[in-house]
C-alpha cells in the first residue's frame, strides 16, 4: 500500500512547476520536479566537456551521479538542485542547458537511470510528480493524471516573465517561441517515452488561466477522486 501519486505532464512552459508545487503544498504531498534532474545531468555533461552525442560516456555519468532535490518551505524560492555535491539550482536554467537538455533526455540510458531514481523516491507514494512521461511511464498507476497545455505564444510569454522575475537578461519573444516549439518537437518525437498525454489523463488548457486557478481546478479534481 502506498499514498496517492499525482502525475502532471505537459510541454515546456505550460506552468507545470508552479502548479505542481502549489498542488503539493495544498494536499500535503512531496513535490518532484523531474525536469530538473535531466537539466542537472545536462549541466554535468557540459561541465565535464563530454560531447552530447557520446552516449557511452553520458550513460556512465547518468548512472553514477548523485542527484539531490531539497525543497524549501517557501513557495517563492526554488527547490535546490544538487548534483555530485554541487548546487546547480541556477545554472540548470541557462539558455545553454535548456538548448541541450532534450538531446540528453532522449538517450535511453539516461532515462533508465533517472526513472529508476524517481520510482524509488515514489515507492511509498505521497508525491506530485511533474515532467513529460510521469503518467505514461514513471508512475503509470498514478491515482490522478493531469496533462497541462497552453499555446506556444502563451508559454513563451510566461517564460519571458520568469526571466524578468529572476532579473535575467531579456530574451526576444519570437526567439522564445522558436525554442519552445523546437523543444516540444524533440520531446514528442523521440523514441523513448516521448511527451504524450496518457489515455487516462485529463487535459487542462491553461491559456488565460492564472497558476492559482489551475491549481484550484486540480485540487478540486483530486479531492473528488482521492
Ligand atoms: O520541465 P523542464 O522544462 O525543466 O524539462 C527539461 C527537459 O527535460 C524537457 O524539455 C525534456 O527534454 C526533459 N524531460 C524529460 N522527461 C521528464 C522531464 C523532463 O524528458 N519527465
Amino acid at each position: 500500500d502506498r499514498l496517492p501519486i499525482i502525475a502532471i505532464d505537459g510541454p515546456a512552459g505550460a506552468g507545470k512547476s508552479t502548479v505542481a508545487r502549489q498542488v503539493a503544498a495544498k494536499l500535503g504531498l512531496v513535490y518532484l520536479d523531474t525536469g530538473s534532474m535531466y537539466r542537472a545531468v545536462t549541466w554535468l555533461v557540459l561541465q565535464q566537456g563530454i560531447a552530447i552525442d557520446d552516449e557511452c560516456a553520458i550513460a556512465e555519468l547518468a548512472s553514477s551521479c548523485e542527484i539531490q532535490l531539497t525543497p524549501s518551505q517557501d513557495l517563492q524560492s526554488p527547490v535546490q538542485v544538487w548534483i555530485n555535491g554541487t548546487n546547480v539550482t541556477q545554472v540548470i536554467r541557462t539558455v545553454e542547458v535548456t538548448s541541450k537538455v532534450s538531446a540528453i533526455a532522449a538517450q535511453t540510458a539516461v532515462r533508465k537511470a533517472l526513472v529508476k531514481q524517481q520510482q524509488s523516491w515514489g515507492k511509498r507514494g505521497g508525491l506530485v510528480a511533474e515532467g513529460r512521461d510521469i503518467g505514461t511511464h514513471v508512475f503509470p498507476d498514478a491515482e490522478v493524471k493531469i496533462f497541462l497545455t497552453a499555446s506556444v505564444t502563451e508559454r513563451a510569454r510566461r517564460r519571458q516573465e520568469d526571466f524578468k522575475k529572476q532579473n535575467l537578461p531579456e530574451v526576444n519573444l519570437e526567439q522564445l517561441e522558436r525554442d519552445i516549439a523546437e523543444r516540444d518537437w524533440k520531446d514528442s518525437t523521440r523514441k523513448v517515452s516521448p511527451l504524450q498525454k496518457a489515455a487516462d489523463a485529463i487535459e487542462i488548457q491553461t491559456d488565460g488561466l492564472s497558476a492559482s486557478e489551475v491549481t484550484a481546478k486540480i485540487v478540486d479534481y483530486c479531492q473528488e477522486r482521492l
